[in-house]
């Protein structure tokens, strides 16, 4: 028997993704899969993809006697849900990853500014890592809680990690854009993720002011060592799997082209997600060659004529972006290879 894994949420995109990678994963027994919806339906019902596996499994509603059962439990539920149940999860010495934001921001006090409400266990925030392991794999090894990063902003960093870490930009004038495409949403459908409403388009959305910068700024600044600014603009697109951030910026005095081919070697060499992408056949990241996959596809154009240097990630939002990430850091947790489980190549055609 392999580590005991319960899932809060498993009826939605990032906790079907967690149920796809772990049926692979050679550590790992799901023991618990809840929806409130859906309890008592075998997983299938909801998840037909996964027919042939969790054959005898059924949802469950959420009865944390049993989920204590677990060793570790994966939180993949809407804003503000976990911090009911994290708490007790943790007093009982599981180990808590949480998909969502409730965790992902140190100081208490943002979450008023960019989630409207009083964060109830400040003293957690001090706690919890931010489960990106290209910045935090050391205090991953003995995290207990991991907050889980956002799919926006896991691919607007990762795009400047090797910018920020070796100075090479201007860093008061950033502007990222990102694009993603519908399955961000989650499951249930609103009135702008409606199929009809939300196929074909590209529109801007929370153009000024999306919640994903507070995380954003706060791991570059961190990486900066003062505070940054940050502009950030999503938009929603038409496929259902994929983001693309592409950050605005202007290299200093000093830094060139070969700087950054360098940064991004230092980076991103030994990562074992990262793939950076230089010339043909295809220039650049596109989330088009990540879907179904852990990796992120990572480069740059640099424009000599103006100084500006455009800085590119691209990832699948359920993956690097939610569920592959998760697992990636609840791995380095467990003390597992950190690969485990999330060695899919990406799809093509996709
Ligand atoms: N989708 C993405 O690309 C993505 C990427 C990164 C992070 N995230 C974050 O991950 C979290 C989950 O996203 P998702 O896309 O998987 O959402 P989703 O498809 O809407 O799924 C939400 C899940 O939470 C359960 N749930 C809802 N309210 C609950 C409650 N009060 N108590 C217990 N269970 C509850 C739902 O099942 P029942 O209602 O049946 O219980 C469902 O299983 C969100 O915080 C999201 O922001 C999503």
């Amino acid at each position: 028997m392999g580590v005991r894994v319960a899932i809060i949420g498993a009826s939605g995109y990032t906790g079907g993704e967690l149920l796809r990678i772990l049926s692979l994963h050679r550590e790992v027994e799901v023991i618990a899969a809840t929806s409130r919806e859906y309890a008592g339906k075998p997983i299938t019902h909801v998840h037909p993809h996964l027919r042939g596996f969790y054959a005898n499994m059924r949802f469950m509603d959420v009865d944390l006697d049993k989920i204590l059962r677990a060793d570790a439990v994966f939180l993949s539920l809407p804003a503000g849900v976990s911090l009911q149940y994290t708490p007790r999860i943790l007093e009982s010495g599981l180990k808590v990853v949480d998909l969502g934001p409730d965790y992902r921001l140190k100081n208490a006090e943002d979450y008023v500014r960019w989630y409207g409400f009083e964060h109830p266990q400040p003293d957690l925030l001090k706690k919890v890592v931010y489960g990106m392991p290209e910045l935090h794999r050391e205090e991953l090894k003995s995290a207990e809680l991991i907050a889980s990063p956002g799919c926006n902003s896991t691919a607007a960093i990762l795009a400047l990690i090797p910018a920020v870490k070796e100075k090479l930009i201007d860093l008061d004038h950033i502007a990222i854009d990102v694009k993603v495409g519908s399955s961000e949403a989650g499951r249930k459908p609103t009135a702008g993720s409606h199929h009809p409403e939300r196929d074909n388009v590209i529109r801007p959305y929370e153009a000024s002011g999306h919640r994903h910068v507070a995380e954003v700024e706060q791991e570059l600044s961190a990486l900066a060592g003062r505070w940054l600014k940050i502009a950030f603009t999503p938009h929603a697109v038409g496929c259902i799997r994929g983001a693309l951030a592409t950050a605005h910026t202007w290299l200093v005095e000093g830094a060139d082209e070969k700087a950054i081919v360098r940064a991004f070697a230092s980076c991103y060499g030994k990562e074992p997600f990262i793939r950076i992408v230089r010339g043909p056949p295809v220039g650049y990241p596109d989330p088009k060659y990540v879907v179904g996959s852990n990796f992120a596809d990572v480069g740059f154009a640099y424009d000599e004529r103006v100084g500006r240097a455009a800085f590119m990630a691209a990832i699948d939002n359920l993956m690097k972006g939610a569920a592959g990430q998760a697992v990636q850091a609840f791995n380095i947790v467990m003390g597992f290879d950190e690969r485990e489980g999330l060695l899919t190549p990406p799809l093509k055609p996709a």
